[in-house]
């Protein structure tokens, strides 16, 4: 069973200064904590396992809001990371937890929906693969990862934050491992920003041969919640599909719940718990 790794540290400074106190995190994307929705995502993906890794300010605060999981029929643990050096340095922090085993990262401030991201989800999860991230394509991708693709859609180039990017297909904060990248970020050495990054690990896969690169497809919401616009933008997105809809986005008890990790009576006693929130009266209707 593939594990997972919620990687929620960092510092935030864009945000400042809501995040002068607070995660980035912990803040509000409309009706829920913004780490709901990556939480649901690796829910979604099957992963039950857990690691979450933030600051020593932050982690104990991530903790009370999700505890042990076992009310979602998930195992969470939590580490620290002592400085935000990057976001491969999740896989030295997190080697004793993955014991080998394949491993899904993703990042903290990053929302999906899709009508497609089951199917992808099923796709990278598939065991043996080397690594497999997600592209997406975006109106303003030199602000990313750029991902050149050759036209069987086979990854021939990947560079961090470009000027004049290739594509706009760029690398979302979901990626899926084999047991090499904790050898691969050990022998990494940090970029001229002084960070350990994931661009240069999904790099030595590629030069390897061993990326996959799934494109989600049009209709695909993919945000990354770092700035005040996108931060609103993902808000206003989740408002308004729920309002729609009447189906929520990003509620970890009802991903437990439809993934069956947890029963009917567990799902009623967790609507209990927010009883007076619209979020409590959406999980008793969900069991009706
Ligand atoms: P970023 O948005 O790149 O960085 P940040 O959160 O520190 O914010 P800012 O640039 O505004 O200062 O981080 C992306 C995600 O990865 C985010 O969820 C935080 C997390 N992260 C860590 O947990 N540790 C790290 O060392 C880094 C760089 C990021």
């Amino acid at each position: 069973m593939m594990k997972g790794i919620l990687l929620a540290g960092g510092s935030g400074t864009r945000l400042a200064p809501l995040t002068a106190a607070l995660s980035k995190q912990l803040l509000p994307v409309y009706n829920k904590p913004l780490i709901y929705y990556p939480l649901s995502t690796l829910m979604l993906a099957n992963v039950r396992d857990i690691l979450i890794i933030s600051t020593p300010r932050d982690t104990p605060v991530i903790e009370r809001l999700l505890g042990d999981g076992s009310h979602l029929g998930l195992k969470l643990s939590y580490a620290v990371q002592e400085r935000p050096n990057g976001i491969a340095e999740a896989f030295l922090i997190a080697e004793d937890f993955c014991a080998g085993k394949p491993v899904c990262l993703i990042l903290g401030d990053n929302v999906f929906h899709s009508q497609d991201l089951l199917r992808v989800l099923k796709q990278a999860t598939r065991p043996g693969q080397g690594a497999t991230v997600i592209a997406c394509h975006v109106s303003n991708p030199s602000a990313y990862g750029v991902v050149t693709l050759d036209s069987a859609g086979r990854p021939v180039d990947l560079v961090e934050k470009p000027a004049n990017p290739a594509s706009n297909w760029v690398v979302a904060g979901l990626y899926f491992y084999d047991s090499a990248v904790h050898s691969i970020v050990r022998n990494l050495r940090p970029s001229e920003r002084g960070e350990l990054e994931i661009t240069d690990v999904n790099r030595a896969y590629l030069r390897e041969g061993r990326l996959n690169v799934i494109t989600m497809g049009r209709g695909t919401a993919w945000f990354d919640a770092g700035t005040f616009e996108n931060l609103l933008l993902a808000g206003q997105f989740v408002q308004m599909l729920e309002l729609r809809q009447g189906l929520m986005v990003g509620l970890p008890e009802e991903v437990a719940y439809r993934m069956r990790f947890i029963s009917a009576e567990d799902l009623a006693a967790l609507a209990g718990r927010m009883k007076n929130s619209p979020l409590g009266d959406y999980l008793f209707s969900i069991l009706k």
